[in-house]
């Protein structure tokens, strides 16, 4: 299912949205996540997949690989570190000055030790938090619904965080968390908003802008410099579209690229909220192989930066999803094999399904001129699930990597 968004403009990014999420903040974040051992030094690679861009009929297809970013293995590493140390820095404002290279690496741990945050996850952002709160020496509970899988459950609990299952879905556990926070005074440190609960959600999102920025130096440095015509974001609470897209917006302007937002056909919150105008929720059953994705209700923070810019929004199976981890796992002559796990491939997924139906991809200006951008956000966070559903294991696909990059070497 695809939609337009008849709310998306071509104007110059507003200032009222400018004074909440912005370039600045985010090469902030950027700089203080750099002091913690959990991101890696280098810049994540930008692939470029010319046989797929070729079957697609596009100019140029290039896949950001965020499941090298971080031994976390997705880029929530950028958004709750960051928004755990701007939140102490706010609770402690009167008391201390934080040095945010000393406190990611647990020098303020004495004052910090009666600290307790508290997160719903389905698995990616509860295990930066954990390893987040373990590196700067605070107490972390996470909270976990009925559908996140056991072996999601220990990577977070290797990191020492206390792990609660409830019975209900994603947005119950959102719900416990902040019930939980409220009567024992714990600090809710999530990744979507909700009524009178929207700085953390920000800087979470502002975290995230690490990623644009690298492309953008990327792109300049690369020898055609031209920019992207479409980004395609895959959607479960939308701050991942909203950390993105308003970079985008803010660097290029008027001539930002189009955006697409991809969400699981049983997860649609992002694709309902367009059609109702207004952040709601979706009208599945909020359960996909896409685990990342499998959000019931869109955060109203994210909402209000996605529903000025992003000019589609679609929907995708669980089947197109696997079959895009199979493709981009296989990799061809001159395309590298790649682990890219299942809320990660969504986006390829999109490109793929649009490419497949000449019609929907008319509608939203794919041409043999297009150079579009998809965002891996995760490699195999789940491995075992991960080698189920693509037939071989991460190790073995990084394996053949190898060998494709010394085959190109060779060349
Ligand atoms: C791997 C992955 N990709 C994308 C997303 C979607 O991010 P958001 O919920 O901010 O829209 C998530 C969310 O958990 C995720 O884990």
């Amino acid at each position: 299912m695809l939609i337009k968004n008849p709310q998306a403009s071509r104007r110059a990014y507003p200032d009222d949205l400018r004074a909440v999420m912005n370039i600045k903040s985010a090469q902030e974040s950027g700089i203080w996540l750099s002091h913690w051992n959990q991101i890696n030094r280098s810049v994540t690679p930008l692939w470029d997949l010319p046989d797929a861009a070729e079957a697609f009929g596009i100019a140029q297809l290039c896949l950001k690989d965020e499941s090298v970013r971080s031994p976390l293995g997705s880029f929530k590493a950028l958004g709750a570190p960051v928004a755990l140390m701007r939140l102490i820095a706010r609770l402690w404002s009167s008391e201390a000055m934080f040095d945010p290279r000393v406190l990611i690496n647990g020098g303020y741990s004495g004052l910090l030790e009666g600290l307790t945050v508290i997160s719903a996850t389905d698995g990616n952002h509860g295990k930066s938090l954990a390893a987040a709160a373990q590196a700067i020496g605070c107490r972390c509970v996470i909270v976990l619904h009925a559908n996140v899988s056991v072996e999601r459950e220990k990577s977070i609990a290797a990191y020492n965080a206390e792990i609660i299952r409830i019975s209900g879905n994603y947005d119950e556990s959102v719900e416990h968390a902040a019930h939980l926070a409220q009567t024992n005074g714990w600090h809710v440190v999530s990744d979507t908003s909700y009524e009178g609960y929207e700085a953390i959600p920000r800087d979470v999102m502002q975290g995230y802008g690490v990623i644009p920025d690298e492309v953008v130096a990327q792109l300049e440095s690369s020898p055609s410099k031209a920019p992207f015509t479409h980004v395609f974001l895959q959607g479960g609470v939308g701050g991942l579209a909203a950390g993105i897209a308003t970079y985008f917006w803010e660097h290029y302007g008027v001539q930002r690229p189009t955006f697409i937002v991809v969400e699981p056909q049983q997860a649609d919150c992002l694709y309902q909220s367009a059609i109702e105008g207004y952040a709601t929720t979706a009208t599945g059953s909020v359960d996909s192989v896409m685990a990342g994705l499998a959000c019931g209700e869109a955060s109203p923070l994210a909402w209000k930066f996605l529903e000025p810019c992003v000019d589609h929004f679609m929907t995708i199976s669980d089947d197109d999803a696997v079959k895009a981890m199979q493709t981009l796992a296989r990799g061809t002559e001159r395309d590298a094999p790649l682990v890219v796990g299942e809320s990660g491939a969504a986006g390829y997924a999109g490109v793929t399904v649009l490419a497949q139906n000449p019609e929907q991809a008319r509608e939203v200006g794919l041409t043999s001129e297009s150079r579009v951008l998809v965002i891996s956000t995760e490699g195999a966070t789940a491995p075992n699930t991960y080698s189920e559903l693509v037939g071989e294991s991460a190790q073995s696909v990084l394996a053949r990597q190898q060998e494709w990059l010394q085959g190109c070497a060779v060349r």
